[in-house]
C-alpha cells in the first residue's frame, strides 16, 4: 500500500507539471490565436488544435481508471450497497402533517444541523406565507447529526424542534455523500407519517418557494398519482476527474451520461410515487452517491415520467408581468444569489399575490 501511495504521489507531481506547462502554453496559444484571429483563415483548424491542448491539461488523463479510484477512496469512503433505511428517529414531528385532515403539500428541506440561520430564513419568508395566506402546506426540515457528535449543537436542534415543531433528525452522519439516505429519508417518511399529504417536494435550503401559486396550481391539477414535476436533467454529462464535485468513479457507473433524472434543488412527487421510491429504494442499491441521480434510476424502474416544471409554470403564469427581482424564467422555485437575496425574493413573491390574487 505505501509503494502504491509513493508512486501515486510521483504520478500527480509528474501530472501537475504536465498540467501547469500544458496550461502555460495554452495561455501562449489563445494569445497568439487571439491575435491572429482576423488574419487566419484556419479557424476551425486552431480551435480544433486548442481543444485537443485542452484535453490533455485534465488530470483525468494522466490516470487510469484504476488508480483514479484507488486516489478517491484515500480522502471519500462511500460504497454502494443496500440500504433497508432502518436508521432510528432522533427527533420525529409525528403529528406534524395530522393536523388537517388533508394536506396538498408536504414540503421537506434537505438541511444539516449547523443551518439554523437557514433554517430561519425559511420560517419568515415562505414558512410565513403558509399561515399568512392559509395555505394548505406544511415545511418539515430533514437532518441527520454532524459527523463529531456535538452534545451542545444536539440541544440546540432539540430546543429549536420543541419551538417549531418542523424538525426531522435520524441517526446517520449528514454529508454530501449521505444524500441517498436523506432521499429515503424523506420518501419512507412522508409515506409512513404524512400520507394525508397529495404531494410531497423535496428541495434545498438555500431557495425560496413561491408557495401560494404553487399549491393553487397543485390543487388545480388532475393528476394525484404517478406524478412527478420537476426540472429534468436530460443526458447530462457523467464527471471523470478526480478533482471535480463530482467525480463517478467508472467502476461505479460505466455510461457517458446519466439517465434523466430530476435536478435535486427542487421536485415534487405525488404520495404514491413517494411511497414506490421508499420501496424501490429497498431492492435497488444507489449505485453512485448523487441522490437527484439515484432519484432519476428509481423513477425509470418504476416506469414513471418526469414532468418539465419550467413550462408548466410558464403556460399558468409566463403571461403575468414580472416584478424585479423575478424574471418570468423563473418558476415556483428561486435560488439564493447575491442579486437575489431570500428576504428580496420574498418580498417579490408577496407583490405579485398582491397584483394577482388581491391578497
Ligand atoms: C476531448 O475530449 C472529449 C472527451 O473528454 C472528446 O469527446 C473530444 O473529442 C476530445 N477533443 C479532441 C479535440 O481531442
Ligand atoms: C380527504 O381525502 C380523502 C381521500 O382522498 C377524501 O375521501 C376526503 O373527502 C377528503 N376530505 C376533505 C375534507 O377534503
Ligand atoms: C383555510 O383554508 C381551509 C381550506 O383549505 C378552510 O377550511 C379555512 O376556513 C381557511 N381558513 C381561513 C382563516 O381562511
Ligand atoms: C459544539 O457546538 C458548539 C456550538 O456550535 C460549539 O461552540 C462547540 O465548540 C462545539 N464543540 C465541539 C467539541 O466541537
Ligand atoms: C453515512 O451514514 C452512515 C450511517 O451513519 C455512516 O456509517 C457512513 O460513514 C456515512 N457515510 C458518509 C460518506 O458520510
Ligand atoms: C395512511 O396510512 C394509514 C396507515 O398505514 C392508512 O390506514 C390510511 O388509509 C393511509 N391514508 C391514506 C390517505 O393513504
Amino acid at each position: 500500500m505505501a509503494s502504491i501511495k509513493k508512486i501515486l504521489k510521483l504520478k500527480i507531481f509528474l501530472c501537475l507539471l504536465l498540467v501547469y506547462s500544458a496550461s502555460s502554453f495554452l495561455i501562449y496559444l489563445r494569445k497568439s490565436v487571439f491575435q491572429k484571429i482576423t488574419l487566419t483563415e484556419t479557424h476551425s483548424e486552431v480551435r480544433k488544435a486548442l481543444h485537443e491542448v485542452e484535453n490533455e491539461t485534465r488530470l483525468s488523463n494522466c490516470f487510469s481508471d484504476e488508480e483514479k479510484l484507488l486516489g478517491w477512496r484515500q480522502t471519500v469512503h462511500w460504497e454502494s450497497k443496500l440500504d433497508q433505511h432502518e436508521y432510528r428517529y432522533l427527533i420525529n414531528p409525528e403529528n406534524g402533517c395530522k393536523k388537517s385532515e388533508n394536506l396538498t403539500l408536504v414540503i421537506l428541506v434537505k438541511t444539516t444541523v449547523g443551518s439554523v440561520k437557514r433554517r430561519t430564513i425559511i420560517r419568515e419568508t415562505y414558512g410565513k406565507g403558509v399561515v399568512k395566506y392559509n395555505v394548505s402546506a406544511k415545511i418539515v426540515f430533514l437532518t441527520g447529526f454532524s459527523g463529531e457528535y456535538n452534545s451542545t449543537l444536539q440541544a440546540q436542534l432539540q430546543s429549536e424542534a420543541d419551538i417549531h415543531g418542523d424538525i426531522l433528525q435520524e441517526d446517520f452522519i449528514d454529508s454530501y455523500y449521505n444524500l441517498t439516505i436523506k432521499l429515503i429519508m424523506a420518501a419512507k417518511w412522508a409515506s409512513t407519517f404524512c400520507n394525508n399529504s397529495y404531494y410531497v417536494m423535496s428541495i434545498d435550503d438555500d431557495v425560496i418557494v413561491d408557495i401560494v401559486n404553487l399549491v393553487n396550481d397543485l390543487e388545480a391539477n388532475t393528476f394525484r398519482s404517478k406524478f412527478v414535476l420537476a426540472e429534468p436533467a436530460i443526458d447530462w454529462e457523467v464527471h471523470r476527474d478526480p478533482g471535480d464535485k463530482w467525480y463517478t468513479p467508472y467502476q461505479f457507473y460505466p455510461e457517458e451520461s446519466w439517465p434523466p433524472f430530476p435536478r435535486g434543488y427542487a421536485y415534487i412527487v405525488s404520495r404514491d410515487v413517494a411511497h414506490d421510491l421508499y420501496r424501490a429504494s429497498q431492492k435497488m442499491a444507489a449505485p453512485i452517491p448523487w441522490d437527484d441521480v439515484y432519484c432519476g434510476m428509481l423513477l425509470q424502474t418504476l416506469g414513471v415520467e418526469m414532468r418539465n416544471i419550467i413550462p408548466w409554470f410558464q403556460t399558468r403564469h409566463g403571461h403575468e408581468k414580472p416584478i424585479a427581482p423575478l424574471k418570468t424564467q423563473h418558476h415556483y422555485v428561486i435560488w439564493d444569489s447575491v442579486q437575489k437575496p431570500p428576504r428580496n425574493t420574498w418580498r417579490a413573491i408577496e407583490h405579485r399575490y398582491k397584483n394577482i390574487h388581491n391578497l
